[in-house]
């Protein structure tokens, strides 16, 4: 172990999470970023093995090192988890609840940033008819900023609410209205709370990002004609902020519903888009469905003095026993380089990029989805590559 480098820990997870883990390594590597791994636990394996898919030693692991790459991770309803927990562990009460979603709580990951850009020559690109008739390949450059702790996700949650929670809701004139005739047993509330705090921050995450890389506009993408309070309030702040400390940036404001639709009417209007959890979810997904889908999809975590890089998508358990794996490892990849730009390594991820950018606009190495044939294990008789395949032409193009 060299004491001067940097220590990342390692988190695989679950089913392809390893796979794709391994290929950015070996990327990192070859374009001669060296640093000191560390793995840790966490994932199905450990919830039904210690009843805890984030293990209190991973989370030690992270304390300690601040910085993490992360696989992927399988979720499942509540039911299905605790009937796979070992025997030892059933009815005991425990209640499977995502790792990943635990992380960004534990270690104040409220920012996430999750860029969509086009890559030259991807066939998964979006493409629509213009006026003339004529077929357009919009080149799409947004980059979206999603409040990562608060809000929907925020776990403050009831069925069947106790009865402080139950009175406190009654005081509320729209509750008598709407659900004042409800028996308490049949309602189930799920809370939406935004602090200032947390919504300065990821608002001005986004502004001087747009500001630092040349974005025209920053979009707030929330409901506040419905949500009055929440989305209400960050579009309330991101209009003083953009008046007292950015005023080069344009601010636009969409509603999630709208900006749905806009998605395939004119995605390479949008820069930097700014939301709320839930709805940064949604855009997030929308926009990644643009540019080749989650196998392009990559993403960072960023909390006080603490990252956490991982792609978007899932576990992809059908993908995960295959003797060859055929998943598309770019977004773990892609994940890999903005831990490298956070590492102020940004010259190695530009590189890295390049190469990504070489290998797709050659077309000449292709993962399956970017065949467009279904993933199924004869994928390469059709001259799809495996994920190694499309790695060692990464690395090829450094
Ligand atoms: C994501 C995922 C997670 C989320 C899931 C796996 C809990 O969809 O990172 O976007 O909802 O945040
Ligand atoms: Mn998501």
């Amino acid at each position: 172990m060299n004491k001067r480098e940097k220590t990342i820990v390692t988190l695989p997870g679950d089913g392809i999470g390893s796979i794709v883990l391994e290929e950015a390594l070996r990327v990192l590597d070859r374009a001669g970023f060296s640093a000191n791994y560390v793995e840790g636990d966490i994932g199905w394996e450990y919830w039904r093995r210690e009843g805890n898919p984030l293990p209190e030693r991973t989370i030690s692991l992270l304390e300690k090192h601040r910085i993490g790459l992360f696989g992927a991770i399988t979720s499942k309803p509540k039911e299905e988890a605790a009937a796979e927990l070992d025997p030892a562990l059933q009815e005991k009460g425990l209640v499977y609840s995502s790792p990943i979603v635990g992380l960004r709580q534990h270690f104040n990951l409220d920012i996430c940033i999750r860029p969509c850009r086009t890559y030259k020559g991807n066939p998964l690109n979006f493409i629509r008819r213009g006026r003339d008739g004529k077929i357009e390949e919009p080149e799409i450059d947004v980059v979206i900023f999603r409040q990562n702790t608060e809000g929907l996700y925020g776990g403050v949650e009831w069925s069947n609410p106790p009865d402080l929670v139950y009175r406190a809701l009654a005081s509320h004139p729209k509750f008598v209205k709407n659900f004042g005739n409800t028996p308490r047993e049949e309602l189930s509330v799920s809370t939406r709370i935004f602090t200032r705090k947390a919504t300065e921050r990821i608002l001005r995450a986004a502004f001087d990002y747009a500001k630092k890389y040349g974005y025209r506009s920053v979009t707030v993408c929330e409901k506040p004609n419905v949500i009055r309070e929440t989305s209400g309030m960050m579009y309330a702040m991101a209009r003083q902020l953009q008046a007292s400390d950015y005023p080069g940036i344009e601010l636009w404001n969409t509603n999630i519903d709208a900006q749905m639709m806009w998605l395939t009417k004119n995605p390479e209007t949008y820069g930097v888009i700014v939301a709320g959890n839930m709805f940064g979810d949604i855009v997030s997904d929308g926009f990644a469905g643009l540019i080749g889908g989650l196998g392009f999809a990559c993403s960072a975590n960023l909390g006080e003095g603490i990252a956490l890089f991982e792609p978007t998508h899932g576990s992809a358990p059908k993908y995960a026993g295959y003797p060859v794996s055929i998943v598309n490892p770019v977004a773990m990849i892609e994940s890999a380089c903005m831990m490298l730009d956070h590492l102020g390594e940004e010259q190695t991820a530009g590189r890295i990029r390049q190469a990504i950018a070489a290998v797709i606009q050659e077309g000449k190495v292709r993962t399956y989805d970017m065949m467009k044939l279904p993933g199924s294990s004869d994928v390469s008789k059709k001259g799809a590559a495996s994920t190694r395949q499309i790695t060692d032409a990464i690395i090829q193009h450094l």
